[in-house]
């Protein structure tokens, strides 16, 4: 008994010390931002510009539904008049299962490409930042999990949001899951940033209403979580606030009103913005228990996400933040 208080006592002091160093880590970090292209067409224009760099084939990789919806056709048709050879990669399923992610290093390896073209919600974005990275480094995407496990930079990636939810075309990132032990994993590198995106609105008009508040709630989530959490900067708070105030403006009207252009694109910009904020300033326990919910249930992300908002309880600390206020709004 006393042995295992001991254990735990060790354990929560060295935890503690790692946070304040990992605070501190997450602060200087220089974290590359994409170049991002905003607005209706932005996916043909994106399409465009990639077809300047010269790469000789560019593995897409999508998801079923995203795929069979034709959303990537003026992207696609773009690399075709540029002459961009491409192969499109469209299995990846919800939460990126590793199974998924080993088929997708495979085609990749085939079919020789040297750039990923990421398409699709969160689960396609960081199936692509997996495989990009599992490839450059001959590594079994289990094997990247944690902090920068990869020697080598992944090829360049490209990405295009069509939910607005994760942010995940600017984060340094990508969740993904292991069937088997029920568990979801992160593997987190700065190299796995986007080197270009495109939000494009007119992707996200067809998003049923329940993903549109599921992934609206995720973004307001890393938002929150950025600003009332110990690692937040000027910049973050800046960048998470106008996230908030963009997703309390358009939310429910995006939700209700699903072609609205402009509610669509103020929220995927939102999105955007939470998630420039947390991956800097990072998430909390809302994460926390929505990643032990979808490991062991699939609960789809956004919805796992409000219930443990309203244990965000003031940091007496940080008495200005009033993150109270925000909290109070959501229960
Ligand atoms: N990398 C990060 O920084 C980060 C941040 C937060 C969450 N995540 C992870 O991202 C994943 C969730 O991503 P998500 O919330 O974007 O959902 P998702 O990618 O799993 O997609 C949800 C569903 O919406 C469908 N869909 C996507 N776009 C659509 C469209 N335009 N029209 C119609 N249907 C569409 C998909 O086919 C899928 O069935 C989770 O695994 C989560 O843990 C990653
Ligand atoms: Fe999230």
């Amino acid at each position: 008994m006393f042995a295992k208080v001991l254990t735990d006592v060790v354990r929560s002091v060295g935890l503690s010390a790692v946070m304040r160093a990992a605070g501190v880590v997450t602060r200087l970090l220089p974290i590359p931002r994409p170049t991002m292209m905003v607005g209706p067409g932005s996916s043909a224009r994106l399409g465009q510009a990639i077809n300047d760099f010269g790469h000789s084939k560019v593995l897409v990789v999508t998801d079923p539904v995203v795929s069979k919806l034709g959303l990537m056709a003026p992207l696609l048709q773009a690399l075709k008049a540029g002459g961009t050879d491409f192969v499109v990669f469209d299995q990846i399923t919800p939460d990126a299962p590793i199974a998924q992610i080993e088929k997708g290093v495979a085609v990749f390896k085939a079919q020789r490409c040297d750039a990923i073209v990421a398409f699709g919600g969160g689960s396609a974005i960081d199936a692509a930042k997996t495989i990009g990275l599992a490839a450059a480094n001959q590594k079994h995407p289990a094997q990247l999990v944690g902090y920068f496990k990869g020697l080598r930079a992944p090829v360049p990636i490209y990405a295009v949001p069509t939910t607005a939810g994760t942010g995940s075309e600017v984060t340094v990132a990508a969740v993904i899951s292991d069937p088997e032990s029920n568990r979801k994993l992160v593997i987190a590198d700065t190299r796995i940033v986007p080197c270009m995106a495109a939000l494009d609105p007119t992707l996200m008009v067809g998003l049923p209403p329940e993903v549109t508040a599921a992934t609206g709630m995720d973004a307001l989530t890393h938002a929150i979580e950025a600003y009332i959490g110990h690692w937040g900067t000027a910049f973050t708070d800046r960048l998470a606030l106008s996230a908030v105030g963009m997703i309390f403006e358009n939310l429910p009207v995006a939700h209700v009103h699903g072609h609205d252009l402009a509610a669509r694109e103020k929220m995927a910009l939102a999105a955007n913005y939470a998630g420039q904020a947390f991956t800097r300033a990072n998430v909390g326990y809302v994460h926390a228990i929505a990643h032990q919910l979808g490991g062991h249930y699939h609960t789809p992300h956004g919805l796992a996400l409000p219930f443990t908002h309203k244990y965000n309880h003031p940091e007496p600390s940080m008495p200005s933040k009033n993150p109270w206020h925000i909290s109070c709004r959501l229960v």
